[in-house]
């Protein structure tokens, strides 16, 4: 037990990380069960639903946006930032995203790498904030995802210079028409040294469950001397 800042920390039995797993799989898979036999049925049936239309209209997927985290830094002013990345899943228990290295938050990470991650899922209403330090992935990994990419993907990543001045939107197009062209007859095209990884050590990983009259389910685990710590909160 450690009491820091009058909230009593236990030490958990649980880990977080897999915690996190099972309710990210459990938004992509809608899974969600009540102590109600009739709503547990419903929701089977919405469920059931739900994964035949994504089958049928993948773009429907779009919409529960489970993958898109927010993603907050500091820059050297000790000035908020946040926006949205696509969080592409968890490396050893650590969360990863991807992003330009020069880009405004690349440089706020170099300058100060402690960052926070939020996930909301809709589907059970649920939400999880992290907050960690960030370190670069390892170049293997990163090529390996770039590998995944779309190629398109892949030049729209090479040619955008992120977070710089851009002249009009039609310069962009033509950078990327450019840059087709210039790649024609590349198979492997390289990732740019300037694009890659992140991973996100967490410290603090933090579960809310929506639940009736407000009476939200909230608690905190947090990593100390080398275990995971967990502590209660008020919605
Ligand atoms: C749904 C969505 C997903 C996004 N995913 C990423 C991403 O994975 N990586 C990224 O660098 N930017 C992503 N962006 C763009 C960022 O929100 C942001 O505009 C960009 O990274 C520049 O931010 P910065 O100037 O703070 O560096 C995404 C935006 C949206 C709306």
């Amino acid at each position: 037990m450690i009491n820091e800042q009058n909230f009593i920390y236990h030490k958990s039995r649980e880990n977080p990380q897999y915690l996190f797993e099972n309710w990210y799989n459990n938004a992509k898979e809608f899974h969600f069960k009540t102590n109600n036999i009739l709503f547990d049925l419903i929701l089977w049936f919405v469920r059931f639903a739900l994964k035949f239309s994504i089958k049928l209209f993948p773009e429907l997927n779009e919409l529960f946006s489970r993958d898109i985290v927010a993603l907050g830094t500091v820059d050297k002013e000790a000035k908020p930032k946040v926006r949205m990345v696509l969080f592409k899943g968890l490396y050893d228990g650590n969360f990863s995203f991807f992003s330009n290295y020069d880009s405004d938050k690349g440089i706020e990470l170099e300058n100060n790498p402690r960052v926070s991650m939020t996930f909301y899922f809709r589907f059970p209403p649920r939400q999880i904030r992290i907050e960690g330090q960030v370190e670069k992935m390892n170049t293997n990994d990163s090529d390996a995802y770039w590998k995944s990419r779309g190629r398109d993907s892949r030049i729209g990543a090479i040619v955008s210079k992120q977070s710089r001045p851009l002249k009009n939107y039609e310069q962009l197009v033509e950078d990327f028409m450019n840059e087709k062209e210039n790649v024609i007859g590349t198979e492997n095209i390289a990732r740019p040294e300037n694009w890659g990884g992140y991973l996100i050590k967490p410290t603090i990983i933090e579960f809310w469950e929506g639940k009736a009259n407000r009476l939200h389910d909230r608690y905190r685990f947090k990593f100390m001397d080398g275990s995971w710590f967990k502590t209660h909160l008020y919605p």
